[in-house]
């Protein structure tokens, strides 16, 4: 049975219900191929109200980002210049890796309407709704060692803020490192995975997830305390292809004055949107936890931590906790 019939005759119908024996009759299948097809279109995203007495009804239809559209107004030079786009992939992360081990240019994106093993830092999973969000990832390929690769997560998070803020002039700051709160809630994620040989970097696969028109029942219960949307933030849905083309021209805008004039003007504006200085926190590292106040980035990317007895540590990689 060919579902866009059957779709047609939903939409034509807009919003009413529709019974399994008049759809039986004007397509001429069964109820259980109806039945069948809907669990299918539910399962692809599009939402239907079924009623014993009445039949049933469409009641809203997958949002897709119009990625033609994207790219015709993209005004990058290299991101994004290529897009790959799918409706449903495990993690965009392995696409991405995938194409950079062969050969993919740098810039080359990856974007998903879903993800159905997302992941995130420190082996977590990442929510990654089908049509709510921006999940995508992008392969990067810079001209430094790999000791710097933190530097591009930071990097990341600035263009990401600044992208944000511009847009929905929400009030966004970035916790160290990278994670992007609203009243302390998180509402995009970034994961960088790098291949290196000797010192040099290969290539670098950005992943960037953006919990955009996330509504509340979207997100597991324990993850409301602390994880939010623009949608839920700001009570209005925002148009995905605005997010990936505010963000897209930013980042590079950036990564071009980090290869020119190096991590500098990268901690500065870091510095200026983080929400993480001057207030204690517990840091929890590989080595034990430790207690102290954050001060600034040094030029590696590590954050100053102020030790209760006055001295100043650089941390590299760790879990914030709380403030305290
Ligand atoms: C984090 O834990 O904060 C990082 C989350 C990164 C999620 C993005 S969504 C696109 C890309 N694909 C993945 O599987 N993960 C990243």
């Amino acid at each position: 049975m060919n579902h866009e019939l059957l779709l047609q005759l939903f939409e034509n119908r807009s919003g009413e219900y529709v019974s399994g024996e008049r759809i039986s009759q004007e397509l001429g299948v069964s109820r259980t191929a109806i039945w069948k097809q809907i669990r299918k279109l539910e399962a692809a995203g599009y939402q239907f109200e079924a009623s014993r007495r009445l039949g049933y009804r469409l009641l809203s239809t997958p949002d897709h980002i119009a990625v033609d559209e994207l790219s015709n107004r993209m005004t990058t030079g290299f991101f994004g210049q290529t897009i790959h786009y799918f409706e449903t992939v495990e993690s965009t992360q392995n696409l991405a890796r995938a194409a950079a081990e062969e050969g993919a240019a740098e810039g080359t994106l990856f974007i998903a309407e879903q993800q159905v093993s997302g992941r995130g830092r420190m082996g977590r999973s990442w929510v990654s709704p089908r049509g709510k969000g921006v999940w995508m990832s992008m392969v990067l390929r810079p001209k430094v060692p790999i000791h710097f690769a933190p530097q591009l997560t930071l990097l990341t998070a600035v263009a990401l803020c600044r992208s944000l803020r511009r847009l929905t002039a929400l009030p966004i700051g970035i916790k160290w490192p990278n994670d992007l709160l609203i009243d302390g809630k998180k509402i995009s994620g970034i994961l960088l995975e790098s291949a290196a040989e000797d010192e040099r970097l290969r290539y670098v696969v950005a992943g960037i997830g953006i919990s955009v028109n996330l509504d509340e029942a979207d997100y597991p219960a324990d993850l409301l305390e602390k994880a939010t949307s623009l949608r839920i933030s700001s009570g209005q849905k925002w148009a995905r292809e605005d997010v990936i083309f505010e963000f897209l021209k930013e980042w590079e805008q950036l990564y071009v004055l980090y290869q020119e004039q190096g991590f500098g003007p990268i901690v500065t504006l870091w510095e200026a949107l983080s929400v993480s200085l001057g207030k204690p926190a517990r840091l929890v590292t590989p080595q034990g936890d430790f207690v102290g106040v954050p001060i600034g980035l040094d030029e590696s990317g590590a954050i100053r931590i102020k030790l209760e007895d006055g001295t100043v540590r650089p941390v590299f990689s760790a879990e914030m906790g709380e403030p305290i």
